[in-house]
Protein backbone atom coordinates (compact mmCIF):
# COMPACT_ATOMS: atom_id res chain seq x y z
CA UNK A 1 0.00 0.00 0.00
CA UNK A 2 1.32 3.48 -1.19
CA UNK A 3 1.19 6.61 1.03
CA UNK A 4 -0.03 9.55 -0.86
CA UNK A 5 2.61 12.15 0.21
CA UNK A 6 0.67 16.07 -0.13
CA UNK A 7 2.41 18.63 2.27
CA UNK A 8 4.32 18.02 5.20
CA UNK A 9 4.85 21.42 6.72
CA UNK A 10 4.65 19.96 10.57
CA UNK A 11 5.62 16.60 9.89
CA UNK A 12 8.73 16.82 11.92
CA UNK A 13 7.56 17.31 15.36
CA UNK A 14 5.19 14.33 15.05
CA UNK A 15 7.82 12.37 13.49
CA UNK A 16 9.73 12.80 17.11
CA UNK A 17 6.48 12.77 18.74
CA UNK A 18 6.35 9.24 17.47
CA UNK A 19 9.48 8.13 16.90
CA UNK A 20 10.14 9.02 20.68
CA UNK A 21 7.85 7.46 22.71
CA UNK A 22 5.49 4.63 23.02
CA UNK A 23 2.76 6.29 25.09
CA UNK A 24 1.58 6.75 21.10
CA UNK A 25 0.38 3.50 20.51
CA UNK A 26 -2.47 3.84 21.05
CA UNK A 27 -4.30 0.34 20.05
CA UNK A 28 -7.59 0.61 21.40
CA UNK A 29 -10.43 2.24 19.68
CA UNK A 30 -11.81 5.28 21.70
CA UNK A 31 -15.02 4.11 22.65
CA UNK A 32 -17.43 6.84 21.50
CA UNK A 33 -15.43 6.25 17.87
CA UNK A 34 -16.57 2.57 17.92
CA UNK A 35 -20.17 2.94 19.44
CA UNK A 36 -20.46 4.64 16.46
CA UNK A 37 -19.14 2.85 14.04
CA UNK A 38 -21.07 0.04 15.41
CA UNK A 39 -24.35 2.19 15.45
CA UNK A 40 -24.16 3.38 11.28
CA UNK A 41 -26.38 1.47 9.48
CA UNK A 42 -25.99 2.70 6.22
CA UNK A 43 -27.68 0.84 3.27
CA UNK A 44 -23.69 0.58 1.59
CA UNK A 45 -20.34 0.99 3.32
CA UNK A 46 -19.66 4.27 4.19
CA UNK A 47 -16.68 6.32 3.57
CA UNK A 48 -14.80 7.63 6.27
CA UNK A 49 -12.03 9.81 6.87
CA UNK A 50 -9.82 9.73 9.55
CA UNK A 51 -8.43 12.96 10.36
CA UNK A 52 -4.89 12.93 11.98
CA UNK A 53 -4.80 9.05 11.61
CA UNK A 54 -1.94 8.46 14.46
CA UNK A 55 -1.23 4.71 14.74
CA UNK A 56 -4.80 4.44 12.92
CA UNK A 57 -6.75 2.69 15.88
CA UNK A 58 -9.68 3.87 14.29
CA UNK A 59 -8.82 3.64 10.22
CA UNK A 60 -7.87 -0.09 11.57
CA UNK A 61 -11.07 -0.95 13.17
CA UNK A 62 -13.63 1.28 10.36
CA UNK A 63 -11.57 -0.68 7.21
CA UNK A 64 -12.29 -3.80 9.48
CA UNK A 65 -15.63 -3.05 9.13
CA UNK A 66 -16.12 -2.75 5.62
CA UNK A 67 -16.12 0.91 5.65
CA UNK A 68 -13.55 2.47 2.87
CA UNK A 69 -11.41 4.59 4.65
CA UNK A 70 -8.81 7.22 4.20
CA UNK A 71 -6.31 7.86 6.96
CA UNK A 72 -4.67 11.29 6.81
CA UNK A 73 -1.73 12.60 8.91
CA UNK A 74 0.71 14.95 8.89
CA UNK A 75 3.60 12.17 10.05
CA UNK A 76 5.01 9.63 7.32
CA UNK A 77 6.49 7.71 10.56
CA UNK A 78 2.98 7.13 11.77
CA UNK A 79 1.54 6.39 8.26
CA UNK A 80 4.22 3.98 7.73
CA UNK A 81 3.01 2.24 10.78
CA UNK A 82 -0.51 2.46 10.08
CA UNK A 83 0.53 0.78 6.29
CA UNK A 84 1.73 -2.08 8.28
CA UNK A 85 -1.40 -2.49 10.91
CA UNK A 86 -3.47 -2.59 7.66
CA UNK A 87 -1.60 -5.22 5.84
CA UNK A 88 -3.70 -7.58 4.46
CA UNK A 89 -7.19 -5.68 5.48
CA UNK A 90 -8.98 -4.06 1.82
CA UNK A 91 -10.50 -1.10 1.77
CA UNK A 92 -8.16 2.20 3.40
CA UNK A 93 -6.02 4.32 1.53
CA UNK A 94 -3.87 6.39 3.60
CA UNK A 95 -2.29 10.00 2.72
CA UNK A 96 0.25 12.70 4.09
CA UNK A 97 -1.50 16.22 4.28
CA UNK A 98 -1.41 19.00 6.94
CA UNK A 99 -4.53 19.83 8.02
CA UNK A 100 -3.43 23.50 8.32
CA UNK A 101 -3.48 23.59 4.26
CA UNK A 102 -6.49 23.86 3.15
CA UNK A 103 -8.77 22.42 0.84
CA UNK A 104 -7.71 19.11 1.42
CA UNK A 105 -7.50 16.46 -1.94
CA UNK A 106 -10.90 15.76 -1.56
CA UNK A 107 -14.04 16.51 -3.52
CA UNK A 108 -16.89 18.68 -1.97
CA UNK A 109 -19.40 15.82 -0.13
CA UNK A 110 -16.93 12.75 -0.47
CA UNK A 111 -17.45 11.56 3.09
CA UNK A 112 -19.68 10.23 4.91
CA UNK A 113 -18.17 10.43 8.28
CA UNK A 114 -15.43 12.32 9.48
CA UNK A 115 -13.05 11.16 12.67
CA UNK A 116 -10.69 13.78 14.18
CA UNK A 117 -9.75 12.52 17.86
CA UNK A 118 -7.28 14.73 19.70
CA UNK A 119 -6.05 16.35 16.59
CA UNK A 120 -8.08 19.49 15.45
CA UNK A 121 -6.77 21.45 18.52
CA UNK A 122 -3.11 21.52 17.62
CA UNK A 123 -3.17 24.72 16.07
CA UNK A 124 -4.68 28.23 16.57
CA UNK A 125 -8.34 28.71 17.26
CA UNK A 126 -8.57 30.38 13.41
CA UNK A 127 -7.06 26.98 12.23
CA UNK A 128 -9.86 24.83 14.00
CA UNK A 129 -12.41 27.13 12.37
CA UNK A 130 -10.69 26.43 9.12
CA UNK A 131 -10.27 22.92 9.52
CA UNK A 132 -14.12 22.50 10.78
CA UNK A 133 -15.25 24.20 7.40
CA UNK A 134 -13.00 22.17 5.60
CA UNK A 135 -15.08 18.78 6.90
CA UNK A 136 -18.29 20.40 6.60
CA UNK A 137 -16.96 20.58 2.70
CA UNK A 138 -16.02 17.17 2.44
CA UNK A 139 -19.25 15.60 4.16
CA UNK A 140 -22.40 15.02 2.48
CA UNK A 141 -25.16 16.05 3.72
CA UNK A 142 -26.27 14.72 6.61
CA UNK A 143 -23.04 13.21 7.08
CA UNK A 144 -21.99 13.17 10.80
CA UNK A 145 -18.25 14.64 12.22
CA UNK A 146 -17.20 13.21 15.35
CA UNK A 147 -14.49 15.72 16.57
CA UNK A 148 -13.02 15.68 20.46
CA UNK A 149 -11.52 18.76 21.47
CA UNK A 150 -9.29 19.05 24.68
CA UNK A 151 -11.21 20.89 27.98
CA UNK A 152 -7.92 21.22 29.74
CA UNK A 153 -4.15 20.86 29.95
CA UNK A 154 -2.82 17.27 30.72
CA UNK A 155 -0.93 17.23 33.40
CA UNK A 156 3.03 16.79 33.40
CA UNK A 157 4.45 19.16 30.58
CA UNK A 158 5.19 22.76 31.58
CA UNK A 159 2.66 24.76 29.38
CA UNK A 160 3.45 28.51 27.62
CA UNK A 161 -0.07 30.36 27.07
CA UNK A 162 -0.16 31.87 23.82
CA UNK A 163 -3.70 33.60 25.12
CA UNK A 164 -6.49 32.24 27.35
CA UNK A 165 -7.17 29.08 25.48
CA UNK A 166 -4.25 28.44 23.64
CA UNK A 167 -1.12 26.76 24.98
CA UNK A 168 2.10 25.46 23.80
CA UNK A 169 3.98 22.52 25.64
CA UNK A 170 7.29 23.80 26.92
CA UNK A 171 8.66 20.21 26.85
CA UNK A 172 7.73 16.74 27.46
CA UNK A 173 6.88 14.90 24.49
CA UNK A 174 4.94 17.06 22.73
CA UNK A 175 7.04 19.92 22.98
CA UNK A 176 6.86 22.64 20.57
CA UNK A 177 3.25 21.59 20.03
CA UNK A 178 0.05 24.21 20.69
CA UNK A 179 -3.56 22.63 22.19
CA UNK A 180 -5.99 24.92 21.80
CA UNK A 181 -8.56 24.41 24.45
CA UNK A 182 -12.45 24.30 24.82
CA UNK A 183 -12.88 25.01 29.08
CA UNK A 184 -16.72 24.53 28.40
CA UNK A 185 -18.83 22.65 26.87
CA UNK A 186 -20.58 25.66 24.76
CA UNK A 187 -17.15 26.49 23.80
CA UNK A 188 -16.55 23.38 22.11
CA UNK A 189 -20.60 23.25 20.86
CA UNK A 190 -20.12 27.01 19.35
CA UNK A 191 -17.50 26.01 16.78
CA UNK A 192 -19.99 23.67 15.30
CA UNK A 193 -22.43 26.43 14.39
CA UNK A 194 -22.78 25.61 10.87
CA UNK A 195 -23.50 21.78 11.67
CA UNK A 196 -26.27 20.52 13.54
CA UNK A 197 -24.88 19.57 16.70
CA UNK A 198 -25.87 15.36 17.71
CA UNK A 199 -24.50 15.25 21.05
CA UNK A 200 -21.39 16.34 23.29
CA UNK A 201 -19.37 14.10 25.83
CA UNK A 202 -16.90 14.50 28.22
CA UNK A 203 -14.49 11.39 27.62
CA UNK A 204 -12.41 9.70 29.99
CA UNK A 205 -9.52 12.31 29.08
CA UNK A 206 -11.81 15.60 29.75
CA UNK A 207 -12.03 15.83 25.88
CA UNK A 208 -15.53 16.93 24.69
CA UNK A 209 -16.23 14.60 21.66
CA UNK A 210 -18.73 16.53 19.68
CA UNK A 211 -21.23 14.49 16.91
CA UNK A 212 -22.18 16.98 14.29
CA UNK A 213 -23.95 16.27 11.63
CA UNK A 214 -23.98 18.44 8.20
CA UNK A 215 -26.87 19.98 7.18
C1 LIG B 1 -2.91 12.83 19.75
S1 LIG B 1 -2.64 12.05 18.21
C2 LIG B 1 -4.22 11.26 17.89
C3 LIG B 1 -4.15 10.17 16.87
C4 LIG B 1 -5.45 9.46 16.51
N1 LIG B 1 -6.47 10.39 16.07
C5 LIG B 1 -5.97 8.60 17.63
O1 LIG B 1 -7.02 8.92 18.18
O2 LIG B 1 -5.33 7.61 17.94
C6 LIG B 1 -2.69 13.48 17.14
C7 LIG B 1 -2.49 13.14 15.68
O3 LIG B 1 -2.73 14.30 14.89
C8 LIG B 1 -1.74 14.38 13.90
N2 LIG B 1 -1.58 15.78 13.52
C9 LIG B 1 -1.17 16.80 14.31
N3 LIG B 1 -1.09 17.94 13.63
C10 LIG B 1 -1.47 17.64 12.36
C11 LIG B 1 -1.60 18.40 11.17
N4 LIG B 1 -1.29 19.70 11.14
N5 LIG B 1 -2.06 17.78 10.06
C12 LIG B 1 -2.37 16.46 10.08
N6 LIG B 1 -2.23 15.68 11.16
C13 LIG B 1 -1.79 16.26 12.29
C14 LIG B 1 -0.50 13.83 14.56
O4 LIG B 1 0.50 13.43 13.65
C15 LIG B 1 -1.08 12.69 15.36
O5 LIG B 1 -1.14 11.52 14.60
Amino acid sequence: MNIRMHSSDCANSWDTVFTGTTEYHWREPHPVVARLLRSVTAPRAGSVLDLGCGYGRHTLLAAEMGFSVTAMDVSPVALAFVRDRLSGVPGASLLQHNMSSIPYPFSEEEFDLVIAIQVIHHQASCGVEATLAEINRILRPGGLALVSLPSRLQQGPRWEMLDDRTAIAADGPEKGIVHFLCPEEDSARELFGTFEVESVVLDQWDHWCVLARRS
